[in-house]
């Protein structure tokens, strides 16, 4: 089966060409639009979205089909992002999908946004397949799943409030840096100090680890979920107290440390990610010990951030579990796994009808408890 995935939930247009079976399968093409326009905004506005996936949607489509060198007739299902993200974004992929699937003749599917991202691994590395503990951690949502199987997962923690992704991307904006702030904010930890031990007189840098403590036990509501906001907050108090967002700081210019009791950019920078890395890491690490897993399945924009996957590695490679991230293109938004969720899906027989809706919020499908 030749899939058509197509991926507009966000700020991302894109279409890929996916061939093969749910065994094994061959990406054709792989087109990601990244739509810049909303870094003038510092963050996603939906109506530009909308208006951008519009304009975009045919010649990106119209491109993965001439990279892939197929014709439209050759496509054999279309797999399109219905849910969660923005009602408008994901429309115009909706919208699309169904018509062209109308005029082909040929089958049309929805695929849940998370569920794409589960897969997106397993399109690299044939061996990053269930059984598997999954950390999925992107701009919009943070979930730690045990995935007995395709189709089967067990939402064993989530955000209680920001996901990891917003809260690199606030941090970074804290920072002064361009949006999205992740990939700085990871650059810029890079250069912090040993210790982020700041100017002269200053006690290393070391913000709380939130929702993280030892006398948690399984069934405890926290022993998995993660919370956010205490630490951006924390962020924005030492960045207010060092001057931080001085433009200076942001050029490794350490030269205002030597005001006593304060820190550098790049000291913040690498205190807030070792929080949040650590947080994330000693999760996943109970939920592998939990469910006696020996593979961790890393998603989403986040897991692009090399740090992250090098301190899962160390933690849970002693466990006996192999960690699985997959390159930045396919950890951050793209078709490729959209179409490859949608393979699964269609084998199963799934197929939606000409009324196919988009959701802002959709619970993941297959949740066993
Ligand atoms: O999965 P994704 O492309 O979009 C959503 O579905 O939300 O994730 C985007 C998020 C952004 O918040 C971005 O800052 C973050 O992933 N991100 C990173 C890194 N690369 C992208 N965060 C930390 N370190 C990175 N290297
Ligand atoms: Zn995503």
């Amino acid at each position: 089966m030749r899939v058509l995935g197509i991926e507009t939930s966000c700020d991302e247009t894109s279409a890929a060409v996916l061939r093969g079976t749910d065994a094994a399968s061959e990406l054709e093409s792989l087109v990601v639009l990244s739509q810049d326009v909303h870094r003038v905004f510092g963050g996603v506005v939906p109506e530009i979205a909308s208006r951008a996936h519009l304009t975009a949607i045919v010649p990106v489509v119209d491109r993965a089909l001439r990279d892939a060198g197929i014709e439209r007739e050759e496509i054999d299902a279309i797999a399109a992002t219905n849910g969660p993200g923005l009602v408008g974004a994901l429309l115009v992929g909706v919208c699309f999908a169904k018509s062209l699937a109308y005029a082909l003749d040929v089958p049309v599917v929805g695929v849940h946004h998370m569920e794409g991202h589960l897969f997106a691994t397993a399109l690299e590395d044939p061996e990053a397949v269930p059984p598997f503990t999954a950390l999925l951690v992107s701009g919009g949502h943070t979930m730690l799943i045990d995935v007995e199987a395709w189709g089967r997962y067990r939402l064993l923690g989530r955000t209680r409030d920001d996901a990891a992704g917003e809260a690199f991307d606030k941090v970074g904006k804290l920072l002064g840096l361009p949006y999205p702030g992740g990939p700085h904010v990871e650059r810029l930890a890079r250069e912090a100090g040993s210790d982020m031990r700041g100017s002269s007189g200053a006690p290393p840098l070391r913000f709380a680890r939130p929702m993280l403590r030892r006398d948690q036990r399984p069934g405890d509501a926290d022993f998995y979920d993660v919370s956010f906001s205490g630490l951006k907050t924390a962020v924005l108090r030492a960045v207010r107290e060092s001057g931080a967002n001085d433009r200076s700081a942001q050029h490794g210019d350490r030269s205002h440390e030597a005001k006593p009791g304060t820190y550098s950019a790049a000291d913040i920078a690498g205190a807030f990610q070792d929080a949040l890395i650590e947080t994330l890491v000693e999760k996943t690490a109970r939920a592998v010990e939990q469910y006696r897993r020996e593979r961790v399945v890393l998603g989403g924009g986040v897991a692009g951030n090399k740090t992250l996957v090098a301190a899962m590695r160390a933690r849970v490679e002693p466990l006996g579990a192999r960690v699985f991230a997959p390159t930045t293109r396919l950890a951050t938004d793209n078709a490729a796994m959209i179409a490859r969720a949608g393979l699964f899906r269609l084998e199963r027989g799934e197929r939606a009808e000409l009324d196919l809706e988009a959701y802002a919020s959709l619970p993941l499908p297959g949740l066993v408890r």
